[in-house]
């Protein structure tokens, strides 16, 4: 299965991404995560994307591609892969087409998380993230039991540093001018999947994995029957 990610910053694509990686056996493959890591790492890639990623804007679409069409051409995406954060531009979703079309393959659907931007800014300000493993915690939805500390490994917890509420701010700004365009291009294509991520995790995931499971089945049926 062959997915893609939209929402808000904070509408939970990277928690519903894992859960659908997870269900369905396909990489989570977060563009956000590649970054950080790289310049965690001090990569050339990280030295190229951090001042972006600090002020809240975009990495330039060039950069992003040579990111994710060496991504895709690994291993573990023969079988599919969901994509979380990427694309965010219209160029962006345009290089993707190009790739799957060489490939001669086509998305299978692009979700997209329907949230207010009151609630994003509420979780972004409550999200921590422990600073040795990485698992999120949020003091709202999902707090660790001791203060400051994740129950996981005992790391200390942090704001990601692009949480600060002027950074959000951006962020917000920035997709609504250069991501929302993408859903008005796969509604057009037909692929857009909308679900309503006000609801707490579960019910959102639950109905995530009964919608794509519907769709894996309607492929099948589709295949055997176009092969028989
Ligand atoms: P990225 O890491 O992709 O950030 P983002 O899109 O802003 O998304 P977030 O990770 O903040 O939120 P999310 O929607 O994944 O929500 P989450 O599940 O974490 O990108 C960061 C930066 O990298 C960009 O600003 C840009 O600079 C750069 N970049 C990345 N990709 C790029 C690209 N393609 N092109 C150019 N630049 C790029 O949830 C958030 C919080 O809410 C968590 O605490 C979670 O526990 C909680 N939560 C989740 N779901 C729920 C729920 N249903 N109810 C209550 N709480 C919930």
């Amino acid at each position: 299965m062959r997915l893609v990610i939209l929402g808000l910053p904070g509408s939970g694509k990277g928690t519903q991404s894992t859960r659908i990686s997870k269900r369905f056996g396909i990489p989570q493959i977060s563009t956000g995560d590649i970054l950080r890591q790289a310049v965690k790492e001090g990569q050339d890639l990280g030295r190229k994307a951090r001042r972006y990623m600090e002020q809240g804007q975009l990495v330039p679409d060039a950069l992003m591609a040579e990111l994710v069409i060496l991504r895709l051409q690994a291993k573990d995406c023969q079988r599919g892969f969901i994509l979380d954060g990427f694309p965010r531009t219209i160029a962006q979703a345009k290089t993707l087409d190009g790739l799957l079309k060489e490939k001669n393959i086509a998305l299978d659907a692009v979700l997209r998380l329907q949230v207010s931007a009151e609630s994003v800014i509420q979780r972004l300000s409550h999200r921590r993230l422990c600073s040795r493993c990485g698992a999120d915690y949020n003091l709202l939805s999902n707090p660790p039991k001791e203060e400051g500390r994740c129950d996981r490994c005992g790391g200390s917890l942090r704001q990601r540093e692009d949480d600060q509420a002027k950074t959000v701010a951006r962020r917000l700004q920035v997709y609504q001018r250069q991501t929302k365009p993408l859903e008005t291009y796969y509604r057009d294509r037909g692929i857009l999947l909308v679900f309503e991520a006000e609801r707490g995790v579960e019910e959102v995931s639950a109905e995530i994995i009964d919608t794509l499971k519907s769709l894996a089945c309607a492929e099948l049926v589709k295949d055997s029957t176009s092969s028989g």
